[in-house]
This record gives structure tokens, sequence and C-alpha cells, in this order.
């Protein structure tokens, strides 16, 4: 529902270790104008946004992403108007971005930045779900 919105709904899914939160993450790199990054290594990240003006980025781990970038991304997320200074210079876009996120879990994400999140958390699976998952794994 989010990716078909006019405008964008930034979502954030919170859920325990191998709950499928990255598989997920990157399946939606198959959308066109998608930029995956991963939050302990979002170096770059602001240039390539600057270059290319991805309409969906998306962020694994992004409680692991330095206060700065996060912070870069509340203006993203709130009203799309972001700026950046290199080298004395500054430049500001306009853009329309979805954000698609995963965590595991909640604690170090910035609360501005969560309050701008639909945050969806996965429950563990149960005994029964892994171990479908499990077989249907080993089969393929
Ligand atoms: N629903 C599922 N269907 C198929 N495979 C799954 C499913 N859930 C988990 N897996 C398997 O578990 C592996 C680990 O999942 P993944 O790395 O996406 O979890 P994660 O939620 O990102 O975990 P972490 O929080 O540790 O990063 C996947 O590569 C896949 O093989
Ligand atoms: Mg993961």
């Amino acid at each position: 529902m989010s990716i078909k919105a006019d405008e964008p709904v930034h979502i954030l899914l919170v859920g325990p270790p191998a709950s499928a939160k990255t598989m997920f993450i990157k399946s939606l790199m198959n959308l066109n104008s998608s930029y995956f990054t991963d939050g302990g290594n979002s170096t770059g990240m602001l240039e390539y946004i600057f270059d290319n003006k991805p309409k969906y980025l998306l962020i694994d781990e992004i409680d692991r992403m330095p206060t700065k970038d996060q912070t870069f991304l509340l203006n993203l997320m709130e009203t799309g108007i972001v700026s950046q200074t290199k080298h004395g210079k500054s430049r500001t876009e306009v853009l329309k971005t979805w954000v698609i996120a995963s965590s595991n879990n909640i604690i170090n994400i910035i609360p501005p930045s969560k309050s701008r999140f639909f945050i969806i958390e996965l429950e563990p699976y149960s005994y029964e779900q892994f171990c479908q998952i499990t077989v249907s794994l080993l089969i393929n």
C-alpha cells in the first residue's frame, strides 16, 4: 500500500533476527528508481540521493546508521527538502522519496525519526512457521 500511495509513506520493519527483514528489503530493489544501503555502511548515501534522486530509499539495519545520516533523513521524510554542505558549497533539492527501513529494535533510532515512520512490528516465527520455512528452503 505504501508503494502504491501517491505521497510517501515511510515504513519501518522491526523484528527479531532471521525474520526476513533483509530478504524483504532486498526484494524491493526490483522497483524502478530504488537505492539500497546498509545503515552500518551508509557512506556515499547522501551523494547518491542528490545525484540520482531515487524514489525508494531502502535502508537495512537503520539503527546502525550514524546520527548525522539519520538527521538528514528527517528532512527528507518530513518535507522532502534536503540540503548538503560540502567544501564550503551548499546545495538544496526537493525530493519525493519513500523510505523503507529495517531494524532489530527501535531503541537506537532517534525519536523524531521514529515518529516519521509507519512501524510494522514482526512477531518471532512460531515453531511451526520455522519448520515450514526451513523445509521449504531445504527442498528448493
Ligand atoms: N519467510 C521466509 N521465507 C523464506 N526464507 C526465510 C523467511 N524468513 C527467513 N528466511 C530465511 O532466513 C534468512 C535470514 O533472513 P534475513 O537475513 O532476511 O533476516 P533478518 O530479519 O534481516 O535478520 P537480522 O535481523 O539478523 O538482520 C533468509 O536469507 C532466508 O533464507
Ligand atoms: Mg537483516
